[in-house]
């Protein structure tokens, strides 16, 4: 990033020869910087009380004031403020003291024009960095904040005054759903809005990370702890001190591993691979899986005691299908979204396009929704998106069996009705195989369908 000096920055000389001082001033103004000037340290003071500097640029050697009793003065009236210490050739000692001290820079006599402007930019390119900087760590902050993560279902707002509450604490939390129902985003929303949120948060993806690595990347490792392992690193655990840990696809753990962890989240310390010395570190944990863990514990893969352990909080997300009056505000929200990224202007949704993407289950959830319009985007020519610019599988005329059986408003005997005809159509009216999918003996099935036979011609 280029940051050229747009010289509206505000500096103050101070120095009590009237030559030196001149010199800087016109220096200075020349270049567009605003400059005023003090003849020694106490009327600096005074000139400080009045108006915000960028920089002061003061000597060291003054009567009255010296220039590091002005230095310390100014970093506690205005901490953000730049001093640069003016030097004489033999007196580097106090450009040491005074870098000590808090200075930003020091630039010895005699020097050019262009030495000290070179010494005043860097020092006003790296405020420039310093606000930036902060600038995009509270944009982040927002990103996650609930602003952004779209939902006014009930399921979702209860969910977001929960993820509020916990937030404060550092309580384990574990959050479940379907892939791309937004777990991450949750995720990442505790930590930012939770104390820890200057803190790092860190993610290890347990299906990703192979086993065999898995421990040394969540413990750490000593050097020579394995073969190559040539020098030491720090775990996911440790460098998530102070902040939060999410361990994402939890279920993917194996069990000797979970043991570890399990070990971990009792005792909140641990030792790093091939090291004999105990680490303590503190950390929240945050994990996720988009499998039925309760299920994985009677299948005998994972342990009972840890789930209780990482399940303190359990977050469910539903997956959208289960939400769909969701859907059209994270339409809107990722049509701006894309939109602004795309630097066209898109307003809005046309109704049938909307029907559309109403109509349709989202085995994908968030995630397929926003590909979609993201797509929908990138291929539109108009002012407005309408079917054309949506995906085939969303064409379909007749609503699916989860769109037509589980809308909110039908009964569960519909459901039911529904769901059984879809299977058994799909099994090309084999009952055996349809019985088999549903779960159910053939007689039920056989009973259902006279049933439903009943129904419709009495
Ligand atoms: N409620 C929401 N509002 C806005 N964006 C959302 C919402 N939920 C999910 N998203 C977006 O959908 C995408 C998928 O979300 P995320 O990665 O958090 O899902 P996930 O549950 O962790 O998925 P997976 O199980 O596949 O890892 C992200 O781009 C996320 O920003
Ligand atoms: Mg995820």
């Amino acid at each position: 990033m280029i940051f050229t000096a747009m010289a509206s920055e505000q500096i103050l000389v101070v120095d009590d020869e009237p030559l030196m001082r001149d010199f800087l001033y016109e220096a200075f103004r020349r270049k567009g910087y605003r400059v005023n000037v003090a003849p020694d340290g106490l009327e600096a003071l005074q000139m400080l009380e009045k108006a915000n500097y960028d920089m002061v640029l003061t000597d060291v050697k003054m009567p009255r004031l010296s220039g590091l009793e002005v230095l310390e003065k100014v970093k506690e009236m205005s901490p953000e403020t730049k001093v640069v210490m003016i030097t004489a050739y033999g007196t580097i000692e106090n450009a040491v003291e005074s870098m000590k001290l808090g200075a930003f820079d020091y630039i010895t006599k005699p020097f050019s024009v262009d030495e000290i402007e070179l010494v005043v930019k860097r020092a006003i390119d790296y405020q420039k960095l310093v606000d930036e900087n902060r600038r995009l760590r509270s944009e982040l902050g927002e990103r996650y904040s609930f602003s952004n993560i779209v939902g006014k279902s009930r399921k979702m707002q209860s969910i977001f005054s929960l993820v509020k509450t916990v937030a404060r604490s550092r309580s384990t939390v574990l959050i479940s759903g379907e892939s791309g129902t937004g777990k991450e985003l949750i995720a990442r929303a505790i930590h930012y809005n939770s104390p820890r949120k200057n803190r790092p948060f860190v993610k290890v993806n347990c299906a990703a990370v192979p086993s065999e690595l898995m421990e040394s990347e969540l413990f750490g490792h000593e050097k020579g702890a394995f073969t190559g392992a040539i020098k030491r690193r720090t775990g996911r655990f440790e460098q998530a001190d102070g902040g939060t840990l999410l361990l994402d696809e939890i279920s993917e753990m194996t069990p000797a591993l979970q043991a570890k962890l399990l070990r971990v989240l009792q005792e909140r310390e641990f030792e790093r691979v091939g090291g004999t010395e105990t680490i303590h570190v503190d950390v929240r944990i945050i994990s996720t899986t988009n499998r039925d863990l309760k299920q994985e514990i009677e299948k005998g893969r994972f342990r009972e005691d840890l789930f209780y352990r990482l399940n303190v909080i359990p977050i469910e997300l539903p997956p959208l299908r289960l939400r769909k009056e969701d859907i059209p505000l994270l339409c809107e929200h990722f049509l701006r979204k894309y939109s602004r990224e795309n630097g066209v202007a898109i307003e809005q949704i046309s109704s049938e396009a909307l029907k559309l993407l109403m109509n349709y289950d989202w085995p994908g959830n968030v995630r397929e929704l926003e590909n979609c319009i993201e797509r929908a985007v990138v291929v539109c020519k108009d002012r407005q998106l309408t079917p054309k610019d949506l995906p085939k599988e969303l064409m379909k005329e007749e609503p699916s069996i989860c769109t037509g059986g589980l809308q909110v408003g039908s009964t569960l005997r519909e459901a039911e009705k529904a769901l059984i005809l879809r299977t058994l159509e799909s099994c090309d009216g084999n009952r055996t195989q349809a019985a088999k999918l549903l779960g159910i003996t053939t007689r039920t099935l056989r009973n259902k369908l006279a049933e439903y036979k009943r129904q419709t011609d009495p």
